[in-house]
């Protein structure tokens, strides 16, 4: 009784939660997550604390978390932008990265019994907990496999749903390979430093997204891993950079010693206004000739001595210019309607500051886009890569526009 009523007030936030984003939480996931009890999935931690909504992390290494419960909101999420894009999961066929059990539960409720199930873990102890929690709470269809998903599961197997919930930096091929001709592929990928869950239908050897979410998730392990590596800028102030991000630490050591200057856009925004979009414009903005785009993190206690005022301490969009760090500053309040800023620090300080907020009037100028992700092959030439920042992985060249196109299904 308890571990119900716990589990409908759970959904009731959720509910309330994507209510006050303008969504609506689909009713057929609403359903599966009031029928499954999640403290079974979460052996050994208190019920209360089943029904939280945040990651339950059940292995670490080093201080980093390697496995988890996903947290429910993202599970909401992920999962609606799943049924979303296909319209409905009843009868299909799903492969889930990244095992647990409680999300392939809830996905053994989408498919119904005319649908099926599987989920792979890189990690033995991951699938075996899976296998017997999943067993324990009668969902015996749902197979579990362990493996490295990077490769395929089995040949010639393909998918209607690939839903990977592990933090990606590259797609490859077997993704793509194993869904089914309009199948799909949702999956939290980090392009610039910044990670979004993207809904990826498949279009021949490319994929377009229909939607995307601003999330967070333990990296993928494994021939697909790709580090981040952080530089200290200060105490507490550190420059997240991607693996094939070259940079002189001996350059930024002391910019952030250096006098800062604030500039703002001059803009006057509604409070629901969602600025995960604007991060992803300024991105592509800010990389190129003379500008490296980072993302800067902090530590609370930089921001409460003043040190730096980043708009989200735990993802700031920033720049490395010759002679200058910059980076998008929090955001300031009058009569409940906010502007935007950026704060620059070194001898180019005032330009710098210029250059960062001058991308961010024209993304409001410009209505607000948000961003549409192509992904093609690596080996794809340049002639038949659609106009927009390219950004090369190792497995495909990504390509992001901000334009909403007529294949463009669905909200982004
Ligand atoms: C956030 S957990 C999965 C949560 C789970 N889906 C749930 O129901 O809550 C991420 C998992 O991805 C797995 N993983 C990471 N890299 C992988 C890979 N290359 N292939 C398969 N699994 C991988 C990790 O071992 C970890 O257990």
């Amino acid at each position: 009784m308890e571990s119900e009523s716990l589990r409908h007030r759970m959904v009731d936030r959720l509910i309330a939660d994507h209510k006050s984003q303008g969504r609506t939480l689909r009713p057929e996931v609403e359903a599966a997550l009031r029928r499954v009890p999640r403290e079974l999935y979460a052996p050994g931690v208190a019920v209360e604390e089943a029904y939280e909504n945040t990651a339950i992390v059940t292995k670490r290494r080093d201080g980093e978390g390697l496995s988890s419960v996903s947290a429910p909101f993202l599970i909401a999420e992920m999962l609606g932008q799943a049924v979303e894009a296909l319209d409905g999961l009843e009868g299909r066929h799903v492969l889930e990265i990244g095992s647990g059990g409680y999300n392939a539960s809830l996905l053994a409720e989408l498919v119904g019994s005319t649908g099926s199930v599987t989920t792979v873990d890189i990690d033995p102890e991951v699938t075996g907990r899976a296998a017997t929690c999943l067993a324990a709470a009668g969902y015996r269809r749902v197979t579990v496999v362990c493996a490295d998903a990077e490769h395929p599961l089995a040949p010639g197997r393909r998918f209607d749903l690939i839903i990977v919930t592990a933090g990606a930096w590259d797609i490859p091929p077997a993704w793509r390979d194993q869904l089914t001709d309009d199948g799909v592929l949702v999956v939290p990928l980090r392009t610039f430093g910044l990670t979004r869950s993207w809904a990826l239908r498949r279009a021949g050897r490319a994929l377009v997204s229909q939607s995307h979410r601003q999330c967070g998730f333990v990296s993928v392990q494994g021939d697909g891993a790709h580090r981040m590596r952080y530089v200290d800028v200060a105490d507490g102030v550190h420059l997240r950079l991607d693996e094939n991000q070259q940079l002189d630490a001996a350059l930024v050591a002391d910019l952030l010693s250096q006098p800062g200057h604030q500039a703002w856009a001059g803009l006057d925004l509604p409070p629901r206004t969602v600025l995960a979009d604007l991060d992803l414009w300024l991105a592509t903005r800010l990389s190129g000739e003379g500008s490296q785009f980072v993302v800067l993190t902090a530590q609370q206690a930089a921001v409460e001595s003043g040190l730096v005022a980043p708009s989200w301490r735990f993802a700031t969009p920033a720049a490395l210019e010759t002679g200058a760090l910059v980076y998008r500053s929090a955001l300031r309040w009058r009569d409940r309607r906010f502007d935007l800023g950026a704060i620059a620090h070194g001898p180019d300080r005032e330009a710098a500051a210029g250059r960062m907020v001058a991308p961010m009037r024209a993304w409001v100028e410009a209505g607000g886009p948000p961003p549409v992700l192509r992904v093609f092959p690596a080996q794809t030439p340049d002639g038949e890569l659609p106009d927009g920042t390219v950004l090369d992985k190792r497995h495909s060249r990504l390509v992001l526009t901000f334009t909403p196109t007529p294949e463009q299904k669905g909200t982004a």
